[in-house]
């Protein structure tokens, strides 16, 4: 034996004894086959063990013919492939047991030589409790998925270089804007093209930002729901770093806030609501012309209820008719010159029916009368006609108008209705000044103390004897009933009476208070008083029956008075009244221009007067009464 020969054996020992021992401890079931046979010619303890067989009924059998490889089908085609391939590897095989159980493996055949020979060496390693975890993983994504999933919010991750594409976003996305998660994360544009126009520009200074400082993204914004209806959303994301504390991804919820937001919208519009309410009311309380009411109630109508048109209809009940009132946001006028019958057309059916009378598209109804002669050119697409009711009765009709198409809620109507009623008072109101309803005495004695102090305030200013005003009125008045004048027109002359040279407020103080005789250049301006008068009062309705005296009260009954030269009869009978007590009390009272004449003197000029200046038969009843009141001093 030659030292080499036995160093090489004794080299080959030792290897062998080294992989025998590695053979005997390894944790995965090892078996070496014949290339050439497939007979098994050895077993490793631990693959004895994970299959329950003996030694022997592994050794010297061909793999296929062993109880735990005899289910496999591909055992035997595995065999033969590996004498192609050399090499072979199954991820997860069931195998056998002795005892009947089934044991997971991944299974990976090499081919050697060894020396001469050919062997296989197959590794058999037991995967149940890897799979055990993966299935625990499994059920562990399952549970959270499902977790995630039912949450009330949409859940996402973006890359973090990228806020428009998406790596998830929970199911729930297709109820926020109606498109599932899959159409959501193939068409990456979508985030943006759901974005409301307006809020995009914030939207991506925010996610900019996010990016750059790291903080929170946090911001309430508008998307648009595939269905086109506007959805606010409640956005919050992280972005999560990786190991190495680079922006890995965005994570976020997004939180349908739509409901919360209109409640909050619907809040600011009712405060609105109640301030345009009480703007109307100080509009109804503070003008006693219906018309101007009316036009200014219109500016609250059209910005409240965000229309572009709107008139009121007054309805005249001896007539029947419909009338125009007042109008705002119309380009033509024809509307002014409305007169709608009863039942008739949409105002009319508003006013017969008590009800709100609604057109969403006046296109529709393409014979209407009302689109061919009030509505011309006005391109509008709805309306809505609601009637103004005030105790039990119909005053008329408000009636709005939009160019484009509306879609009203029951807000919306139940704050139409709120107009309407506040219209119907203001009409009631000045409908009832109108009439002179003397029922409604607290409304006629407010009016007149207003006047009054009016008048107080006129006396002021022409240095008139105090109570001049109030004295011609008190005696205008008394005279007026011996003719006859009924209580409505008696209101009428007393207004008048107590406005009668409120012209005098057009005249300037160095003519009106001129203690000489005037020019012929200033009676020209002092002779417009009347007219100025009427300029004045003839826009406030309610006392349009009043302006006879302020108007007419310096014509003379023989035709040579101004400002119109009337004569006779043509000259209101008030206007004939108030003249001689005007004169009278003017020549028995102190002036700028001359001091006060007696009584005598007064009377005399009076009765001097008698069918030149004055109406003879005014004239004698003016001497009566005045004869007996001075008899009575
Ligand atoms: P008034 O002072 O209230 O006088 C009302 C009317 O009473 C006068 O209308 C006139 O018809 C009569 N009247 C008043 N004073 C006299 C008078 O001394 N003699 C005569 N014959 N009649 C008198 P009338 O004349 O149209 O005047 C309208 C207003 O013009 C007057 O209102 C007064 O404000 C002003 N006025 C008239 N004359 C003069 C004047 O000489 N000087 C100045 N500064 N103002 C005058
Ligand atoms: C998203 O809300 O869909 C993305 C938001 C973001 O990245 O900021
Ligand atoms: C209107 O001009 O508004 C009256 C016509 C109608 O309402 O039918
Ligand atoms: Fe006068
Ligand atoms: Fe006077």
């Amino acid at each position: 034996m030659n030292a080499t020969v036995s160093g090489i054996n004794n080299d080959l020992r030792d290897s062998e004894i080294r992989y025998r021992r590695l053979f005997e401890a390894a944790q995965d079931g090892i078996l070496i086959l014949d290339a050439k046979t497939g007979m098994i010619e050895d077993v490793n303890p631990y693959l004895i063990k994970m299959l329950g067989y003996s030694r022997e009924e592994f050794v010297k059998k061909k793999l296929w013919e062993v109880g735990a490889f005899r289910d496999i089908e591909s055992s035997k085609d595995a065999f033969e492939a590996l004498q192609v391939n050399e090499y072979i590897r199954y991820e997860d095989l069931p195998l056998k047991t002795k005892d009947g159980r089934f044991v997971d493996v991944e299974f990976v055949s090499n081919v050697y030589l060894v020396g001469y020979e050919k062997v296989i060496q197959c590794n058999i390693r037991d995967i149940t409790e890897r799979k055990q975890a993966e299935n625990a993983l499994q059920a562990s994504e399952t549970k959270f998925r499902r977790l995630v999933e039912h949450l009330p919010t949409v859940i996402y991750m973006n890359p973090a270089d990228d806020a428009s594409s998406m790596n998830y976003v929970s199911p729930q996305i297709q109820a926020l804007i109606g498109y599932t998660s899959e159409e959501w994360l193939t068409d990456q544009t979508l985030w943006m093209k759901a974005l409301h126009p307006e809020d995009i520009e914030h939207v991506l200074a925010q996610t900019s930002h996010t990016d750059h400082q790291s903080e929170p993204f946090d911001l309430e914004y508008r998307m648009t729901h595939r269905d086109g209806q506007l959805v606010w959303v409640h956005d919050q994301a992280i972005l999560v770093n990786d190991r190495e504390g680079k922006h890995h991804y965005w994570q976020g919820i997004m939180l349908d806030i739509t409901a919360r937001k209109q409640a909050e919208e619907k809040i600011q519009r009712q405060l609105e609501h109640l301030i345009a309410l009480s703007a109307v009311d100080r509009i109804i309380a503070s003008n006693f012309d219906l018309k101007l009411s009316l036009s200014e109630i219109l500016v609250y109508v059209l910005k409240e209820l965000r229309v572009d048109a709107a008139d009121i209809l007054i309805f005249d009940s001896n007539m029947q008719m419909l009338e125009y009132g007042a109008e705002r946001g119309f380009r033509t006028k024809s509307v002014r010159k409305a007169q709608v019958r009863f039942g008739e057309s949409y105002a009319g059916r508003v006013a017969l029916e008590r009800q709100l009378v609604q057109i969403p598209n006046i296109e529709d109804e393409p014979d209407n009368l009302l689109l061919k002669k009030f509505l011309a050119g006005e391109d509008f697409v709805c309306y809505y006609g609601v009637p103004l009711i005030a105790k039990g009765q119909v005053k008329g009709v408000l009636e709005v108008f939009h160019r484009s198409k509306l879609n009203p809620d029951e807000e919306w109507i139940d704050f139409l209705h709120t107009l309407a009623g506040q219209v119907a008072i203001a009409a009631e109101n000045a409908l009832l000044f109108e009439s002179l309803q003397r029922s409604n005495l607290e409304l006629t004695s407010a009016y007149d103390a207003t006047i009054e102090g009016w008048s107080r305030a006129l006396d002021l200013r022409d240095k008139e004897t105090e109570g001049h005003s109030l004295r011609v009125t008190e005696m205008t008045g008394e005279l007026s009933r011996v003719f006859g004048l009924s209580d409505m027109e008696l209101v009428q002359v007393r207004w008048g009476s107590l406005l009668h040279d409120i012209g005098k407020m057009g005249v300037p103080d160095a003519i009106l208070l001129k203690p000489g005789a005037l020019t012929e250049d200033e009676w020209t301006v002092m002779k417009k008083h009347p007219f100025f008068a009427y300029e004045m009062l003839a826009p406030i309705r309610y006392l349009r029956q009043a302006l006879d005296i302020p108007y007419c009260h310096h014509e003379k009954w023989d035709g040579t008075g101004y400002p119109r030269g009337l004569s006779g009869d043509q000259i209101p009978l008030s206007a004939r009244i108030f003249a001689i007590v005007d004169v009278w009390d003017a020549l028995t009272s102190d002036r700028p221009y001359r001091p006060a004449w007696t009584d005598n003197d007064a009377l005399n000029y009076i009765l001097m007067s008698s069918g030149t200046h004055f109406d003879p038969q005014v004239v004698d009843s003016f001497m009566q009464v005045t004869g007996r009141n001075l008899m009575t001093l």
